[in-house]
């Protein structure tokens, strides 16, 4: 898409932020080059301000830009996009942005869960259950740290799983017929500790984003209770939200 067609069903803004994309996608943008003022798209495109202005404030939320005051609006370092919408896995988030996903295994093991991982898996504290810590990677550089421990029956199958070159979510679900419904999960600002800053190569004033996630089945089981860490300059956490009713 290059133009703005008056007669399409897609929305003006919609339509424009699918043209600025494709700028970055195609690289003609780059990371920290300046984009055209409001007026300059509004006048390119043949629409309003007000309509550029939605646009560029829609992907300055989604983290593709970023305001300078007084200076602009410039393209963002590229960022992974994790939305809070649908549930979606490491993996299937790297491959969406053209990225290769990567994996090290840190330790894998089964261990008797603790009293909280036993609150969030509805299990007794002491159930053994798989511990997965892993090093993730995109285009072989490393952007987070993930904890995971898992219960279901036979669980301890995972052992025997090469999950360095396979994706746990896609395991779970075609191998173990596992269906991934739902999650819940929490994200916290933090500073990295020591292991942290190793591992992820960062800086022990880089600011990180702690995740905790719950994943349920289809029959409202929780399966996964996952622990992350993520190099807070490289990630974009996105959700969409809806008003539901207006304050009385
Ligand atoms: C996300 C979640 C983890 C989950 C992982 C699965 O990163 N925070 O809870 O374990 O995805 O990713 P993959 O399917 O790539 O192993």
């Amino acid at each position: 898409m290059s133009a703005i067609y008056r007669n399409s069903p897609l929305p003006r803004y919609f339509q424009l932020k699918e043209i600025l994309r494709e700028r970055i996608r195609a690289g003609e943008w780059k990371p920290g080059d300046l984009i055209p003022s409001e007026r300059e798209l509004s006048e390119k495109y043949g629409i309003s301000r007000m309509t550029a202005r939605q646009a560029i404030t829609d992907l300055v939320n989604e983290g593709l830009f970023y305001r300078e005051q007084g200076k602009g609006t410039f393209v963002s370092q590229r960022k992974i996009t994790q939305q809070l919408i649908h549930l979606t896995g490491f993996t299937e988030d790297i491959r969406a942005r053209g990225q290769q996903p990567g994996t090290k295994v840190l330790s894998a093991e089964m261990r008797p869960a603790d009293e909280a991982t036993a609150e969030k898996l509805r299990i007794s504290p002491g159930t053994m259950v798989f511990r997965l810590q892993r090093l993730r990677l995109a285009d072989g550089e490393p952007l987070a740290i993930e904890l995971s421990q898992i219960s279901f029956k036979e669980c301890e199958r995972l052992l025997d799983e090469d999950l360095e070159h396979q994706s746990l979510y896609r395991v779970l679900e075609s191998k173990y017929g596992i269906i991934l419904m739902e999650a819940d999960q929490e994200l916290e600002a933090g500073l990295p500790g020591n292991e942290e800053v190793q591992l992820l190569k960062i800086a022990p004033t880089s600011p990180v984003l702690y995740t905790r996630r719950t994943t349920y089945t289809e029959r409202n089981q929780p399966v996964e209770y996952a622990q992350s860490v993520y190099c807070g300059n490289k990630y974009t956490f996105y959700t969409h939200m809806k008003r539901e009713q207006l304050m009385p």
